[in-house]
């Protein structure tokens, strides 16, 4: 099996050149000028157009049961759009609940995806309760090769842990060498602001944002650095929403504490007023942290060019409007939290970013791409175009125009948060693992090829 991918442009977080990428299996075994194949190789001509390291999106639910109801998604549907869109690996949050086992919950989420993804995934391990059983459970889990953890401040007694608890397992993320992503917001006080509003007749999805401001993600922000600093552990904040979140971020970094940012497609492209469309709509646009302002967008725009943010996320999380969003037709407190996009994150952070926008290309690769590689334990297998990294490969054409809909995506959603947007570029051939997966833009390829991808511990 061998494939050759001839005159494209390539383009990584740090390089640019024309060359030819010849694979062999499912590596890349030769980058050069002129390359020559055997006459069974696969041949791809990417004349005008980019070829760029396989997307890798570090913040996706697949199999996620919450607030009454299940993200609508199989690993296989999951895996399809990512991959039509760009996304060669994701990883997805195994998110067991504070009641259950967590091992049991781990191996019930391997056993979805084994076989039906059909490209590559890793998971982080939630923690949702930390005692001496969890802890002894978490070290088969790294033991394994699911080497992050999730933790998750807000959605108490539910995922949410307690100080004790997050800083049991900090210190253990921090003896297996871990690192350990986080939801940073304040869930006591959420818990009174969402009691208060409801109580004053405050009900539609519009008031789902003053339930959790800025304030209360930047307090979350805070206080998990605080911990990451008396543990010396390194951290992650997943889908950071706001510039007084990313104040706090940056201040925890300045005194010395590892904390990576994840920013995700909604908070870059979206603002509070989605949620307040009339005849409920705005439910759509309801997720946690909420959508803030344009000015708050503006911030993580500026953060993201200026390299201060390192990954680029989705937080894919599907529930279909009419049958689930709308369990919180009364009630904003239950409209279940997400939004989809495993999709369409590559095209949204293309165009905005670097054709409309002013994202430098190699930043554009790196946020969404190499970085998460690095700080998850992947580099240089995935994220990187050099011979011996798996041969996880996108050809980019940036001529391409397109336009979201919900009537023609991938994602088994009823809705896209993202419909109407304009899109310039598209994914024209993806392959994962030296198979090419999509063609012209479409799935083509094998549905359960993926793998579980099991990491080292990455040091510092
Ligand atoms: O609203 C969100 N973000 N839903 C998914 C669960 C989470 O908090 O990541
Ligand atoms: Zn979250
Ligand atoms: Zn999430």
């Amino acid at each position: 099996m061998s494939l050759l991918i001839k005159n494209g442009e390539i383009v990584t977080a740090d390089g640019r050149m024309h060359a030819d990428v010849y694979c062999e299996g499912e590596t890349i075994t030769r980058i050069g000028a002129a390359l020559e194949a055997p006459p069974d190789a696969t041949v791809v001509d990417a004349s005008g157009k980019y070829v760029f390291p396989g997307f890798i999106d570090p913040h996706v639910h697949v199999h996620l049961p919450f607030m009454g109801t299940f993200a609508k998604d199989t690993h296989a549907s999951a895996s399809q759009a990512a991959l039509v869109g760009g996304t060669t690996t994701f990883i997805e949050m195994c998110a067991p609940s504070r009641g259950d086992d967590l091992l049991e919950g781990y191996e019930a989420w391997k056993g979805m995806a084994d076989g039906q993804s059909a490209c590559d995934y890793a998971f982080h391990m939630a923690v949702p309760r930390f005692d001496e059983r969890a802890a002894e459970q978490l070290r088969e889990v790294v033991g394994d090769g699911t080497t992050s953890f999730k933790v998750f401040l807000a959605y108490k007694d539910f995922f949410g842990v307690y100080d004790d608890e997050l800083f049991g397992a900090l210190s253990l993320a921090r003896e297996l060498g871990v690192i350990t992503t986080a939801h940073t917001e304040n869930a006591d006080l959420v818990a009174k602001l969402q009691q208060k509003l409801l109580a004053e007749g405050k009900t539609g999805p519009e008031w789902h944002e003053p339930s959790r401001p800025v304030r209360v993600e930047a307090d979350g922000v805070h206080h998990f650095a605080t911990f990451l600093e008396a543990t010396g552990a390194r951290g992650y904040v997943v889908h950071l929403s706001c510039e007084a979140a990313l104040e706090a971020a940056i201040a925890a970094r300045r005194r010395g504490v590892s904390l990576a940012i994840e920013v995700v497609a909604p908070h870059l492209l979206l603002d509070a007023s989605y949620a307040e469309r009339p005849d409920f709509e705005g439910a759509k646009y309801v997720m946690s942290p909420p959508l803030r302002t344009k000015a708050d967008a503006r911030s993580l725009w500026h953060a993201l060019e200026a390299g201060l943010i390192d990954t680029v996320g989705t937080d894919h999380a599907p529930f279909d409007f009419a049958g689930q969003k709308d369990m919180g037709r009364d009630d904003f407190t239950r409209i279940p939290n997400g939004i989809p996009g495993i999709e369409e994150r590559v095209k949204l952070l293309y165009t905005y970013g670097v054709s409309r926008g002013s994202l430098d290309l190699h930043r554009f690769v790196a946020s969404a791409s190499t970085n998460a590689a690095k700080l998850f334990g992947l580099f240089p297998r995935k994220g990187a175009i050099a011979v011996g990294a798996d041969a996880d490969l996108v050809v980019w054409d940036p001529a391409q125009r397109s336009t979201i809909r919900a009537a023609n995506q991938a994602m088994p959603v009823d809705y896209s948060g993202f419909e109407g947007f304009e899109i310039d570029g598209r994914a024209d051939m993806v392959s994962v693992r030296g198979v090419v997966q999509v063609e012209d833009g479409r799935f083509t390829g094998e549905a359960g090829r993926g793998q579980l991808l099991r990491r080292d511990p990455v040091d510092g």
